[in-house]
């Protein structure tokens, strides 16, 4: 009795609390950039001032570099950065309604991603059909629905932008010239302008994947093609290539210190999914995160005899062992993110034999990617997503959480009734915890504070329902749908 009164008063009271986040494009600036960036010498650095409120947003950035400039009217910064060190810059942002500040770190060194990269890649949704029309329209997606305003930045292609063969004098890859009329450095030339940076594929074996050229042998020539293309990401698979952990380690190091020597910034993905224990070598090889599992498909959780059992609760259980190997410049990645797909995904919904997920549970595997200080690289058609899909990708609130300077990886600490509960401790002192509901049905759960080691007392706030929750002493109580993920950021009351 006494119990079902908690629970209906703790029902009346989340319906009274919930409220949604402000709207993206209303009110004062708030800024959202990653507190440190890293770049390394002599390359180019494009970073956009990733500012929310109502436009028109006039940009600032105080003490820039030598090297560096600033268009005001676009925030974006760009230019290149010749003497190595740590550079505190004012970031600035003001509207009608007023303005905000922030100091960032621009790192200028051998580190890139010292917080994990926010993006969008082209695989699970498009597969093969990608041209320069639609990543165009991509990039203007990404630059005007909020996405770039809250960090977001890589549109990566996948497979199959590549011709026929290489060319057959220089050895230099090419692309397919139907779905790419105007070369590579046209469309990078295009995204770039918006602030946002390009990512492509290759593969280390002597074909990629999907059976176009592979980068095998061909290492150095491709590096110095991606940077004179204007590519900032590289993604690297491992198929058509001898299989053993010695020549995972080669060929991956050889690409690792080709795209370094590059002349330019470009970051480099490693995707063996998981083979040969790549947390243990990727870094090394110049990996700045590493697949660690095949790939996801759009299904909470599949069966045990499955063999499409890669589900998003399949891939989540796989990270937890796996914390002590993430820190800034250097990531687990659990693959890409499915919010929005619906089943619709060319690559994940197995020929449209997963339904897909609820916006629940989009909301959960966006919740524990952030939490696990993942690449948050979404890949659905942002050209064309309805407002949940929007809300789920641009949780500013969450994408802080994921982004934190400290780049902790989510720890499971607790399991219990089908309840886990996950803890990332932030670069401030706060803690981040995020309880996720595995079962069916809905749940009612105490999370209490002696998990916390100490302290009974926190002030805690709500990242979905973005209010605070006041002052708790030693616990509070979650109210969890089926698959539902609850997150809270916990700070010592000042
Ligand atoms: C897989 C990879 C996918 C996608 C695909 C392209 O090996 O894991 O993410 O890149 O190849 O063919």
């Amino acid at each position: 009795m006494k119990q079902s009164i908690l629970f209906l008063l703790a029902l009346l009271y989340l319906q009274l609390t919930a409220q949604k986040q402000l709207p993206l494009n209303e009110g004062s600036p708030q800024i959202h950039n990653a507190t440190v960036v890293g770049n390394y010498p002599n390359t180019e650095l494009i970073l956009s001032i990733a500012a929310t409120g109502e436009k028109p947003i006039r940009y600032d950035a105080q003490n820039l570099p030598k090297g560096l400039k600033l268009d005001e009217a676009t925030g974006i910064i760009s230019g290149t950065v010749t003497e190595r060190g740590n550079y505190t810059v004012k970031l600035v942002a003001k509207n009608k309604h007023g303005w905000k500040e922030q100091d960032i770190r621009l790192a200028i060194g051998d580190t890139l991603c010292y917080t994990p990269p926010l993006g969008w890649n082209s695989w699970n949704v498009f597969t093969k059909d990608i041209n320069e029309k639609m990543l165009m329209e991509i990039a203007d997606a990404m630059a005007s629905n909020g996405m770039r305003d809250v960090g977001y930045q890589y549109i990566n292609i996948d497979d199959f932008w590549h011709a026929e063969s290489r060319d057959s004098v220089t050895g230099k890859p090419v692309v397919d010239p139907a779905k790419f009329p105007h070369g590579m450095k046209y469309l990078s030339d295009y995204v770039h302008s918006k602030g946002l940076k390009l990512g492509i594929y290759s593969c280390a074996g002597t074909k990629t994947c999907g059976k176009c050229f592979g980068g095998y042998s061909f290492e150095e020539i491709d590096a110095k093609t991606y940077a004179e293309w204007g590519i900032d990401l590289l993604k690297y698979d491992f198929c058509f290539t001898p299989w053993s952990k010695k020549e995972a380690v080669e060929r991956y190091t050889k690409m690792g210190t080709a795209l370094k020597n590059s002349g330019r910034s470009i970051v480099f993905s490693v995707c063996n999914w998981g083979l040969f224990k790549p947390w243990k070598w990727a870094p090394q090889a110049g990996g700045q995160y590493w697949r660690t599992t095949p790939d996801i498909f759009d299904i909470w959780k599949g069966g045990k005899s499955n063999i499409f059992r890669n589900s998003m609760m399949y891939i989540l259980k796989r990270q937890n062992r796996l914390a002590k190997y993430a820190g800034p410049g250097h990531y687990n990645d659990p693959d890409m993110l499915l919010v929005g797909n619906y089943g619709k995904g060319k690559a994940t919904s197995w020929n449209g034999n997963f339904k897909g997920m609820t916006d629940t549970e989009y909301e959960s595997h966006m919740s524990l990617w952030a939490m696990m200080a993942a690449p948050l690289l979404s890949s659905n058609d942002l050209r064309n997503m309805n407002d949940c899909t929007q809300t789920i990708l641009t949780n500013y609130e969450l994408l802080a959480i994921n982004q934190d300077a400290k780049g902790e990886q989510a720890k499971l600490v607790k399991k219990k009734r089908g309840v886990w509960v996950y803890k990332k401790e932030l670069s401030n002192g706060d803690i981040a915890v995020a309880v996720l509901n595995t079962k069916k049905k809905h749940d009612f759960f105490r999370l209490g504070f002696e998990m916390f080691e100490g302290d009974k007392t926190y002030t805690v706030r709500d990242v979905w329902k973005h209010t605070d929750m006041g002052i708790n002493n030693g616990c509070v109580y979650s109210h969890l749908d089926a698959h539902e993920t609850s997150v809270y950021i916990f700070s010592k009351p000042k």
